[in-house]
């Protein structure tokens, strides 16, 4: 996977963007239409005591995730990358669509505070390597810089 070419896509989709719903909404969909065996793609924003659904492309999922729970609630507690090659094997792993095997799960941060997570799953378990870790959280730090002019 090319990350940085999708990072310079990113980039170029926000320029000039005045919406945080905006910026969300096409960096979904970017992640869903380039990268390969994704069913799901898109954003839990961080509110007073859990976590709701943003924009996203896939399947309806869960609307609030309390902090703590599943796979996007550990991410936004422990404030870390959660990349989980087996879904069913997470403790407290929240089943929104049954196709779903491997999950990669990266913490949003703006104004020094959390600003929600980034959630990606797989229908292919053990799709998200090291390397994807490494280029989707360079992806979310493009994305923080836009957030933050807008905050
Ligand atoms: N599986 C997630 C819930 C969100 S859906 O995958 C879109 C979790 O355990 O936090």
């Amino acid at each position: 996977m090319d990350y940085k070419l999708l990072n310079e896509q990113l980039a170029a989709l926000c320029e000039g963007v005045e919406e945080q719903v905006t910026l969300l909404a096409n960096a979904a969909s970017l992640l869903f239409n380039t990268l390969p065996e994704v069913n799901w793609a898109g954003f839990y924003l961080a509110r007073e005591k859990e976590l709701v659904l943003g924009p996203f492309m896939g399947r309806p999922a869960c609307v609030r995730i309390p902090y703590g729970k599943g796979v996007c609630g550990t991410a936004a507690a422990q404030r870390a990358t959660q990349l989980v090659p087996d879904v069913h094997l997470f403790p407290g792993h929240i089943a929104c669509d049954g196709a779903s095997n491997a999950e990669i799960v990266v913490p949003v941060f703006a104004g020094g505070g959390l600003f929600g997570v980034l959630d990606i799953d797989s229908p292919v378990k053990n799709r998200f390597s090291a390397a994807d870790a490494a280029g989707l959280q360079a992806f979310v730090k493009t994305l923080e810089a836009f957030i933050v002019t807008l905050a």
